[in-house]
């Protein structure tokens, strides 16, 4: 098994929260789409010949693409890879670009899972994130994908935006669950250095929320997601059952997966690489026949912590069969012993051969994977 991703760089605007690579479309995008179908041709051993179980279009904003160039990809991907029938095939799309036509285009194609970019619905939140849709957008785009026939349809939102209390959270959720959708991706906002809000926070116009609310916001979501029958099956994702993303449990699994575009990573079980974060760049160094990337072998501890990392933000927690089979007794012993104190503070429980955070642990993750870490080089 194995997993396809493809990254469409083009945005019309800058969300004052993202550093994910991305630049202003200039309205034509055909020669960056050109440098990726000749990517998917000229990296296909890339995935051993394994049976490719889901395809993601992330971005930056699939959702600038006609309907026919996100075909045109599609077609070399199933031409190129060998592709599972009912493969879960999802793209990401802007509220703002959505109508039944667009869907109708999408929907002829083998597009079975929608992630709709929704981040609030209320209109002061989106303001600042600088989005392009105002909430009644958000509204129509979500009724319009429903009604359009996806019925396996996700939404991201972000909390502990500066501004939003409680009880505005509150009444997001609330109005979340009020919609058929299958999936919830739920981000606690991050300043990340470079964005709009990073300079905003430098100067002292906005702040963080403080532990306490965060830790308040994110129980609320738990409670509430619990209630409205989701599962909640990793840190940020929650998902009604049989319907968690295949894609991103690949990626947890360490399940291989190639990455195409721009910035794209690609990990083939012993090492990671990522294409150059430059549009030009990157078409460049396709159109003469190489992809153009960084590359980094994974040895034992780097496997170690990427694994750990990974599989403590999930539901399914750290796999002790896993650790043994792969770190020998000594990474057994290793997280063995680590997790006592976990255990006896209420942060972690062993659940057969599992070790899973508590609700309490996991509003605390970020600290727990650190310890968990190796140390040293990687
Ligand atoms: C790569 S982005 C997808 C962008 C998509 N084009 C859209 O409509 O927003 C994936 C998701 O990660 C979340 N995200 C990105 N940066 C974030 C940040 N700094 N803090 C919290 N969530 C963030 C957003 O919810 C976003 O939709």
């Amino acid at each position: 098994m194995a997993g396809v991703y493809i990254h469409i760089p083009y945005c019309r605007k800058l969300c004052s929260y993202c550093d994910f690579y991305h630049i202003i479309s200039s309205g034509d995008n055909s020669s960056s789409i050109d440098a990726m179908l000749k990517e998917i041709e000229l990296r296909k051993d890339y995935l051993n010949n394994e049976t490719v179980n889901t395809i993601y279009i992330g971005g930056g904003t699939p959702s600038l693409l006609s309907v026919t160039e996100i075909e045109t990809l599609l077609n070399q991907v199933y031409k190129q890879y060998s592709v599972e029938n009912g493969c879960e095939t999802t793209i990401e799309l802007n509220p703002d670009d959505v109508d039944p036509d667009y869907l109708a285009g999408l929907k002829r194609l083998n597009i079975n899972r929608i992630s709709l970019g929704i981040q609030s619905w209320r209109d002061t939140d989106l303001k600042i994130l600088n989005r392009r849709h105002d909430s009644a957008k958000a509204e129509y785009a979500l009724k319009e994908t429903i009604k359009a026939g996806f019925e396996n349809v996700t939404i991201d939102l972000i909390y502990g935006i500066p501004g939003m209390s409680i009880q505005d959270w509150n009444s997001n959720l609330d109005f979340t669950f009020g919609f058929d959708i299958k999936h919830l991706s739920a981000y606690h906002l991050t300043f990340e250095k470079g964005t709009v809000f990073w300079k905003m926070l430098e100067k002292g116009v906005i702040k963080e929320v403080d532990e306490e609310e965060s830790q308040a916001l994110f129980n609320l979501l738990i409670e509430k997601s619990a209630k409205a029958g989701f599962i909640h099956y990793e840190i940020s994702n929650f998902g009604k059952p049989g319907y968690f993303s295949g894609h991103n449990s690949n990626y947890w699994k360490q399940i291989n997966y190639i990455g195409i575009g721009p910035s794209a990573h690609s990990f083939n079980g012993y090492s990671r690489q990522w294409n150059v974060s430059d549009v030009k760049g990157y078409i460049k160094s396709i159109n003469s026949g190489k992809a153009f990337y960084e590359r980094e072998e994974l040895d034992t501890k780097a496997r170690f912590n990427e694994y750990i990392m990974t599989s403590l933000r999930t539901m399914w927690g750290i796999d002790l069969d896993y650790i043994e089979r792969s770190f020998d007794k000594e990474g057994y012993d290793y997280v063995v012993n680590l997790s006592g104190k976990f255990k006896d503070y209420g942060l972690m429980r062993k659940d057969d051969k599992h070790l899973i955070l508590t609700d309490q642990g996991k509003m605390i993750s970020d600290n727990i994977i650190e310890e968990f870490m190796m140390p040293g080089e990687n």
